[in-house]
């Protein structure tokens, strides 16, 4: 499969009627998440006898497929999720795209699709926010979300991988993705399904992976939880990460606070945002690790008070505080189910850094949409 391509020419065809800024404005006032669209996308073809090709920025609408397109009945698709900030001098940064990029082309080497180029990943963020930049909130927890993805695009019902593939880029206006906020959430521990198991898709960011999970968050949500929490798929014991995001555990407080994530095992996905976080605890002066924890342990640290506090990440997500906890066998409640200092601490220097408020020590914010 080939994975270089040199540059793409991109054919650019602007919206032949442009929103008038008011009406974006008011749209952009109250965004939510993932239901807005800006004006324009980004297409790319590829197929096995000329790679990458047919690069496009074109206005923002509807696809035409055939029924049989391969994607429909066997999901052989992959997407990432990132986010654009507008920054302090009106112009626009992306956090850590090449990261995005990269995993974009770890997720399609598992699902058997072409590695997109991380050059053309970024140009393909560059060109639309040449063109949709406007659409860049500056509101406070407001940002551009920048949904990349691929499927498979070859007719016909064979189970193999597809000889055609399209790649499309859309932007989507977001402000938070609970609807209340930085509010302390409450999670399920999913003890009867199981989102990935040694040597499946888990760590790939594929569909169906969330496709799998629709009927645990709605058990979650019959219980009262806004998320549900999986777990390793052999015990149901050791917790893994969220619905879409990933967690972090807190243990002991202020300069004595050490923060712990599960560890990378394969049935989970690397989060871009738990990676930031991991390093930005230890610049605050935490201690940062990756380990396992048990619902077991989970619990008796709550109670014992030695985990003192919980928390999701995620691009979407950012960090979300979890408050408390629900499964088949009891609940608890993490410290005082209230949004924890080390947690707070974290979010602000990981938002102040995305919005150009705080320096960037790592290099993860990229400008973008500079393109003539
Ligand atoms: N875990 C899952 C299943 C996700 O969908 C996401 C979101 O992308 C994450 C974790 C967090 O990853 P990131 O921080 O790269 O957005
Ligand atoms: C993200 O945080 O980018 C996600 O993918 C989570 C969810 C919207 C699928």
């Amino acid at each position: 499969m080939s994975t270089e391509t040199s540059a793409l020419d991109f054919v650019v065809t602007p919206a032949a009627h442009r929103m008038a800024p008011e009406d974006r404005q008011r749209l952009l006032a109250d965004p939510g998440f993932g239901r807005l669209f800006t004006e324009h996308m980004v297409r790319i073809d590829w197929n096995r006898d000329r790679g990458w090709h047919g690069a496009e920025l074109r206005p923002y609408s509807p696809l035409q497929l055939d029924p049989a397109v391969s994607v429909l009945h066997y999901a052989q698709a992959v997407f990432e999720g990132l986010k654009a900030f507008r920054q302090p001098d009106g112009g626009i940064s992306a956090f850590r795209p090449d990261s995005h990029a990269a995993r974009f082309r770890r997720s399609a080497r598992r699902l058997a699709l072409p590695e997109l180029p991380e050059s053309i990943f970024i140009e393909a963020i560059d060109r639309l926010m040449s063109i949709d930049g406007e659409w860049v909130p500056s509101a406070p927890e407001h940002s551009l979300y920048l949904r990349p993805f691929m499927f498979a695009s070859e007719v016909g019902l064979g189970v193999r991988p597809s000889s055609k593939v399209t790649f499309l880029l859309i932007g989507s206006p977001s402000g938070s993705y609970f609807p209340s906020g930085v509010k302390p959430v409450t999670v399920w521990l999913s003890e009867d399904f199981s989102r990935a198991a040694p040597g499946g898709t888990g760590e790939a960011k594929t569909g169906g992976n969330y496709a799998g999970g629709l009927l645990a968050q709605a058990q979650a949500a019959e219980q009262g939880c806004d998320q549900v929490v999986w777990l390793d798929s052999q015990e149901h014991r050791w917790v893994e990460e969220m619905g879409g995001m990933n967690l972090c555990f807190v243990f002991g407080s202020g300069q004595k606070a050490r923060l712990m994530t599960p560890a990378l095992t394969g049935t989970l996905l690397p989060g871009i945002t738990r990676d930031a976080l991991l390093k930005l605890a230890v610049d605050l002066g935490y201690q940062a690790e990756e380990g396992r924890i048990s619902t077991e342990e989970w619990r008796a640290g709550c109670a014992d008070g030695s985990l003192t506090e919980v928390f999701a990440c995620g691009t979407a997500a950012v960090i979300t505080p979890v408050g408390s906890v629900k499964s088949a066998r009891g609940s608890w409640t993490v410290g005082d189910g209230k949004p924890g200092e080390v947690t707070m601490r974290l979010r602000q220097s990981l938002v102040d850094i995305q919005r150009g408020a705080a320096p960037d020590p790592h290099e993860w914010m990229h400008p973008v949409g500079r393109i003539a």
